[in-house]
């Protein structure tokens, strides 16, 4: 078996809390990325995405911490490098791209030089050839005018215009690995469109694995390869997009998909920061979904559930697993 790009095994993430138990945003995470695979993950506000996606770049700001299990790239433990090692990994072999794109831009330099300073800090490229080769990359992000653009202030792009950049910087170095975390979220529908369409062919021209997390499962339905669905710091089922689509089997993943194919009120609502997460916190013994699941019984608030293979390559977080559909 060839080695996968990114290997996370049983992860553990706290957040100290005055006075009270820590907050575990993260609780035995395992989730593996191949090579050029897109992985969805998806997950209401608060599910620990940003955590992991923080967890895998080693920059779980502090107090908080990995207290349990590690995060291999390339089958290299990153616990055991260095922040000098850890930097030059970040931004060339492993990069990442968010939501907000004007907050990650740097309103004092050109488009040009944020994204020329990357691929020169990582390769010493420079002169001529630093010019040519961001050029270039901004043709590839789609951004019209790029020999304009180039000289062009972050005040001065749209917000679509502004990702594609943010998209630029992440991907002029070549990385194996994209995380992508809620990117597309500020857009608005046509541009999102637009974004990840882009997103998709860059990854598979650059032959880049892509951890893809979003709110919103509608996406991951034409985007990944397989799809996580994370809760209360845990993956509760991970499968082919094929397989989960055509048979989704943990009672959150139906309330998901039901709420995001039928309703386009609750679709809002479902995807607005924090508001469906506010409705219960997961719970801390047995099942952390028990406090919102119609299939509970009462195993479930004491037993916590294992995440098992039900079929091949499809696992579930579940005692009581929706029924397969004939
Ligand atoms: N810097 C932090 N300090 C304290 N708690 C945090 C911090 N970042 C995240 N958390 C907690 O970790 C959990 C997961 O948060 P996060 O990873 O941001 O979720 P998501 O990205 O899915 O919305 C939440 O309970 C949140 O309150
Ligand atoms: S283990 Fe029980 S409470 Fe948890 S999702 Fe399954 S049926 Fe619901
Ligand atoms: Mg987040």
């Amino acid at each position: 078996m060839t080695t996968p790009v990114l290997a996370v095994e049983g992860l553990d993430v706290e957040f100290p809390s005055y006075g009270e138990a820590p907050v575990r945003a993260l609780h035995g995470l395992d989730l593996s990325i191949g090579e050029q695979e897109i992985v969805g993950l998806v997950g209401e506000s608060g599910s620990g995405k940003t955590t992991l996606a923080r967890a895998i770049m080693q920059l779980v700001p502090p107090p908080g911490r990995i207290s349990q299990g590690s995060v291999s790239f390339e089958g290299r433990d990153l616990s055991k490098l260095d922040e000098e090692q850890l930097r030059t990994l970040r931004g060339r072999a492993m990069s990442m791209v968010i939501a907000n794109p004007r907050s990650e831009l740097n309103p004092l330099l050109t488009v040009g030089q944020q994204i020329g300073n990357i691929l020169k800090y990582h390769t010493g490229c420079k002169g001529r050839e630093l010019r040519e080769r961001v050029i270039e990359m901004l043709k590839e992000v789609r951004i019209p005018d790029p020999e304009r653009r180039y000289d062009a202030f972050p005040h001065e792009l749209s917000g679509g215009m502004a990702q594609r950049v943010v998209m630029a910087i992440a991907l002029i170095c070549n990385p194996r690995l994209v995380i992508s975390d809620d990117a597309t979220s500020g857009l608005d529908v046509t541009v999102q469109a637009q974004v990840l369409e882009l997103l998709k062919r860059l990854a598979e021209r650059h032959r880049t694995a892509m951890l893809f997390i979003t709110r919103d499962i509608g996406i991951t339905a034409h985007f990944c390869d397989r799809v996580a669905i994370i809760y209360g710091g845990e993956i509760m089922e991970i499968a082919t997009r094929a397989r989960f689509f055509a048979n989704p089997m943990h009672p959150y993943s139906v309330l998901l998909l039901a709420a995001f194919s039928h309703n386009p009120k609750l679709r809002s609502y479902w995807l607005k920061e924090g508001e469906a997460a506010a409705e219960a916190r997961p719970a801390e013994t047995g099942c952390p979904f028990a406090p919102r699941c119609v299939r509970v019984r009462e195993h479930c608030r004491s037993v916590h559930p294992e995440l098992r293979e039900l079929e091949a390559g499809h696992h579930v977080r579940c005692h009581f697993p929706v029924e397969r559909r004939a």
